[in-house]
């Protein structure tokens, strides 16, 4: 699963993880892509901190989703340097431990700025260690974002290759 990962709209994020999700194709690797604008906001009153939860048709669809998936990739802009807050939200709505327990995850941040989401996806690497996910060394960054990425493209051929060797180590992995 391709996580894309907030809730803005329109994202780079999202346009980065639909580039990525083509790549898969040509390793003939099919992936579900969740973009964070998914998750309804009713989840505050049905599912988030609450205990017993309420069903919620749209997010038990997310959850199963979840479930039914074992790798997980995300695209994390760096938000106030950090990860965006609606990915925590996705994480504590998810049920723990069953969700991501024993499971693999890559990152690949994304940023305005020049740090490219290093601390974003550091600080989210502890978060998914917690969660007992076992994470993926290489971290492609990519900086200053908004220069390359346009509508369905990416335009730096050094992001498209590291994009082909984070596919490689990561269907090894
Ligand atoms: C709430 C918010 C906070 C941001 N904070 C940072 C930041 O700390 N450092 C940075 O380089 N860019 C920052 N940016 C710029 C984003 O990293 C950049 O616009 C990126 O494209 C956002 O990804 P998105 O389009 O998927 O939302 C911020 C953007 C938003 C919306």
């Amino acid at each position: 699963m391709i996580v894309a990962s907030t809730s803005r709209v329109p994202s780079r994020s999202r346009w980065v993880a639909e580039y990525y999700q083509r790549s898969l194709k040509e390793f003939r690797v099919d992936a579900d892509l969740m973009a964070l604008d998914q998750v309804p906001t009713s989840i505050l009153d049905t599912t988030l901190y609450r205990k017993p939860r309420i069903p919620n048709e749209s997010w038990d669809a997310i959850q199963q989703r979840v479930h039914a998936a074992q790798k997980f990739i995300f695209i994390i802009p760096e938000y106030n340097g950090s990860f965006p807050g609606i990915l925590k939200v996705w994480i504590d709505a998810l049920e723990y431990p069953g969700s991501l327990r024993g499971k693999k995850a890559c990152m690949l941040g994304l940023s305005d700025g020049t740090q490219g989401s290093a601390l974003a996806m550091s600080h989210f690497a502890d978060v998914l260690n917690y969660a007992g996910v076992h994470t993926l060394a290489f971290r492609p960054r990519f900086i200053q974002i908004g220069q390359y990425v346009t509508d369905g493209g990416l335009g730096n051929p050094d992001y498209m290759k590291q994009i082909q060797i984070q596919i490689d180590q990561f269907l090894a992995f």
